[in-house]
């Protein structure tokens, strides 16, 4: 197959991690006998540097010629002052905008290699296998937003329109696993949950009648979510909500560095980025952990262009090379993690040794 890969390294670790999973693309077209053409445009930080924006129109334009784009992390320090006119995260909120990407599938999977590395009893994660499917172009990240010298507000908006649209994805997703949907708000005080309570009611009811719907307040779900793990099959929740849970469950797999996303829209350009940021405090030591990435360009294999068969085959290299014990610093006991190089090598070994060879 042909395909134009977009790439958006971005900011911090952002450029370490997206050549990671771009080596381990290169490898699967090699062994596949696919051909992926690559560009990488700016975002972000970089952007703002460059062009003084932080989403050029020249990156929006390949992003729409592209099959699907790659994306690292933006963001930092160096872009951060409270007063700053453009910041590097309007870009990325910018493109899942214009590119109409409004579910956000976040797969939370522990390996049992990383089990220790979590601060969650072991017992409780044995069979954890959870999706979480956050809204991402709507409530209080894209309302109208004022400021003065004293006062703030954020406006959080949502139109049924936009509840139902993500729902019916969570509801077909969920058709393909365990049949459980778990809606996550805050009925009990905000306004845009009841209609987000009421609106998913009615799209299962009418719908979806063979999945189980469960609701659960935000609040509680956040300790739930470490007591009960493996009670859950697919969260659907808002945008703000969905952020802040996924960094949460992270915590499942060990770290935050081993979360893929795929955001995803009607048409098949989907952006696809580890749900973590460009972490300052590690940038530029070549240690990031590159798995989060390289399992999102899984995602992107497997959704934006059909490629299951090779999806797969960087999920389980991935996991054969946690089981031999790659851990990178962020998961190995203290001084004995491994570079993102050398994690990202054991990456490539394993599907040279396992994935099928085209003729
Ligand atoms: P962060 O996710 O960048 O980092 C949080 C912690 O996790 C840090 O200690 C970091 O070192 C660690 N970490 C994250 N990814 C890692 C990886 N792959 N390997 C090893 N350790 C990893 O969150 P933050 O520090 O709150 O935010 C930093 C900047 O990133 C901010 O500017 C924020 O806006 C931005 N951000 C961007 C995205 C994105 O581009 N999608 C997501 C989250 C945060
Ligand atoms: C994420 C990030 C972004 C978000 C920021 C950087 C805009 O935290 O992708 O999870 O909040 O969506
Ligand atoms: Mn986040």
């Amino acid at each position: 197959m042909n395909a134009n890969i977009l790439v958006l390294p971005g900011d911090g670790i952002g450029p370490e991690v997206t050549a990671a999973a771009v080596s381990v693309l290169r490898a699967i077209a090699k062994r596949y006998g696919h051909d992926f053409h690559f560009e990488e445009k700016l975002i972000g930080g970089a952007a703002i540097d460059a062009t003084g924006e932080p989403l050029p129109q020249a990156t929006l334009d390949a992003a729409r010629r592209a099959d699907a784009v790659l994306l690292g992390a933006v963001g930092g320090p160096k872009w951060s002052d409270p007063k700053a006119k453009v910041r590097p995260e309007q870009g990325l909120l910018a493109i899942r905008k214009a590119l109409g990407l409004y579910a956000n599938l976040r797969p939370v999977t522990p390996h049992p290699a990383t089990l220790g590395a979590s601060p969650i009893k072991p017992h409780l994660l044995n069979g954890v296998d959870l999706m979480v499917v956050r809204e991402l172009t709507g409530g209080i990240y894209f309302g109208d937003k004022t400021r003065d010298a004293d006062t703030a507000s954020d406006l959080c908006r949502y139109s049924a329109a936009e509840i139902e649209r993500v729902v019916r994805r969570a509801c077909t997703l969920a058709r393909a696993r365990r049949g459980k949907v778990t809606s996550v708000d805050k009925a009990n005080v905000l306004e845009t949950s009841r209609l987000w309570r009421e609106t998913t009611e009615r799209v299962v009811r009418e719908e979806f009648p063979d999945i189980e719907l469960e609701h659960q307040l935000v609040d509680s779900m956040a300790m739930h979510l470490l007591a009960k793990p493996r009670e859950y099959d697919v969260i659907v929740t808002e945008n703000m909500f969905g952020d802040i849970l996924t960094d949460e469950a992270s915590m499942l797999a060990g770290s935050l560095g081993l979360l893929p996303s795929a955001s995803l829209g009607d048409d098949r350009v989907g952006i696809y980025e580890p749900i973590h940021g460009s972490a300052p405090d590690i940038a530029g030591k070549g240690i990031a952990n590159p798995f989060a990435t390289i399992l999102s360009a899984a995602m992107l294999l497997r959704h934006s262009l059909g490629l299951e068969r090779e999806a797969t085959c960087i999920e389980q290299a991935v996991g054969k090379a946690l089981d031999a014990g790659v851990l990178t610093a962020d998961l190995a006991p203290a001084g004995r993690g491994v570079r993102t190089a050398d994690a990202t090598r054991a990456v490539l070994e394993q599907l040279e040794a396992d994935c099928y060879v085209a003729e």
